[in-house]
């Protein structure tokens, strides 16, 4: 391959050490365009970084189906026991601008984008089953108190735990941050959930819900808050390393990948809302179904090309595989579209990690970046007498009955908020109590009194044993501070 250097446009540069001058000693000449567009360039190489999840590792894999579940779905890409579709994934963590420490305590982004021969299939999760709250109404909130305070540009425990503790639905979520896998020790040792309920529509046209699971085959491992400490001062790009090294050393991480199933009648019956983001689906009634193996085995060849420019979006479903109720997941249906016009443009989906690897044919034209052809002469007007990008009605969905009233409907007035944290406490040893009383206190240390307190209350609503042990914790570090 010739490596031999030239401009932009194909020509070569003579001179990459000196710039133009005038005599040895004199000033720059205007005319030296190759410096103008090394400059120019250079001052345009930084794109907006994700307004959350701005950290993150990724790498191309596969996935093979070891389980038959066809009956559920008709997605091709589950069609045969043995079957392997191309993937890309990608790690993050969430509060963190794109410079942040890896083994931060912090939710981990999960997102894996198939490329099944009937588009791009998106799995946009996190590392935890919960989130912190369901409405999205409330989703900037959280950006805002968890991220740097306007004024003095710090990242603020005070912000961050006033508004937790505001939302009653956010103790799940919390109590898992500050459990003990609120560090995971890489993106390795850490499971995958793709968190919403979805659905699966089998050939005869029924609906399941659906979630998902990856179970990590390399084992949970985590970091306590003074191990990650001291690893951060050493290192600020542990999962990164971990990841990118374990598959050039030839070690490729695996997860299985589950679903857990309710029928529509279920959904019907169940006790709680199954659409409610902060809460799970019990293991004892909607037990897990291996599905198949999730592996990475390739490192992208250049970052900013695949990992930078990598654009998931919950939006990416195949037939087989559609939404749900939540309404979580709805407003994530247009967010992450939306985002990614302003960070990386209209034609992103061109960009070659976002392609699908099957034939597409979608006649959205012209716009900034469009480096494909634009379809060349092919009209672009549908009804046409040509034939031209007909819909594919065979794959419409089933309907789904909906009713109710329209209204902004209160849902912290009537709902649980403290059962499933009360059970997840309940599950804890006494050492993982520990560490949840230890971290959550560490990490309150500092904040204003009454929202301590108001934290204690909340977990006094989950078990009196919870707000007791975080209370006693932060008895034991105030001499601190
Ligand atoms: C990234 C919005 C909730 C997981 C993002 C981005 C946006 C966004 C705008 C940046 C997208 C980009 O620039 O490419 C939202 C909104 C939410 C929400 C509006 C709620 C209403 C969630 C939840 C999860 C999640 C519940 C997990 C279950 C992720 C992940 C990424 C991300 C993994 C990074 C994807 C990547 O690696 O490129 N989110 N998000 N988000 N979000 Fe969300």
């Amino acid at each position: 391959m010739d490596r031999k250097l030239t401009t932009a446009a194909g020509a070569p540069v003579a001179d990459n050490q000196n710039v133009e001058t005038a005599g040895p000693r004199g000033p720059m000449l205007l005319q030296d365009v190759w410096h103008l567009e090394k400059l120019a360039h250079f001052h345009r190489e930084v794109i907006p970084e994700r307004r959350m999840h701005a950290k993150g590792s990724g790498a191309f894999g596969t996935f093979t189906v070891t389980h038959d579940i066809t009956r559920y779905t008709k997605a091709a890409l589950f069609g045969a026991v043995g079957k392997k579709t191309e993937v890309f994934a990608r790690f993050s963590t969430v509060a963190g601008e794109r410079g942040a420490a890896d083994a931060e305590r912090d939710i981990r982004g999960f997102a894996v984008k198939f490329y099944t021969e009937q588009g791009n299939w998106d799995v946009v999760g996190n590392n935890t089953p919960v989130f912190f709250m369901r409405d999205p109404l409330k989703f900037p909130d959280l950006n805002h108190a968890v991220k740097r305070d306007p004024r003095t540009n710090l990242r603020s425990a005070e912000n961050n735990w006033d508004y937790w503790t505001l939302l009653p639905e956010a103790l799940h979520q919390v109590t898992i941050v500050m459990s003990e896998r609120g560090i995971p020790a890489s993106y390795r040792h850490m499971h995958g959930f793709g968190s919403h309920t979805f659905s699966f529509i089998n050939a005869q046209g029924e609906r399941h819900w659906v979630k998902f699971h990856f179970v990590t085959q390399q084992g949970i491992v985590n970091l306590t808050d003074a191990e990650a400490a001291e690893l951060i001062a050493k290192d600020r790009e542990s999962s990164q390393r971990d990841l990118f090294e374990a598959i050039e050393r030839g070690e490729y991480p695996r997860w299985t990948l589950k679903v857990q199933l309710m029928t529509e009648q279920q959904a019907a019956q169940s006790s709680f809302n199954p659409f409610d983001l902060t809460k799970v689906w019990p293991h004892k009634d909607y037990p897990l179904h291996e599905v198949g193996v999730l592996e990475l085995n390739r490192n992208p060849d250049n970052y900013h090309a695949d990992v930078e420019q990598a654009a998931f979006t919950p939006a990416n479903v195949v037939p087989g595989i559609g939404f749900s109720p939540d309404r979580m997941l709805q407003s994530r249906l247009f967010a992450y579209g939306d985002a990614q016009r302003y960070r990386l443009g209209v034609n992103h989906h061109a960009i070659p990690v976002n392609t699908p690897r099957c034939p597409f044919h979608s006649y959205h034209r012209d716009g900034a970046m469009r480096v494909d052809g634009n379809q060349g002469g092919t009209i672009g007007y549908e009804p046409n007498s040509k034939g031209e990008w007909q819909e594919q009605a065979a794959y419409a969905e089933p309907p789904l009955a909906l009713d109710g009233a329209a209204a902004r409907w209160n849902h912290r007035a009537d709902d649980d908020y403290y059962s499933q944290p009360r059970a997840l406490f309940r599950l804890m040893d006494e050492q993982q109590r520990q560490f949840l009383f230890d971290n959550t206190a560490r990490s309150l240390a500092g904040v204003p009194l009454h929202i301590q307190q108001r934290h204690i209350l909340n977990c006094n609503k989950a078990d009196e044993a919870y707000g007791a042990g975080v209370s006693a914790a932060l008895d034991k570090l105030r001499p601190l501070w």
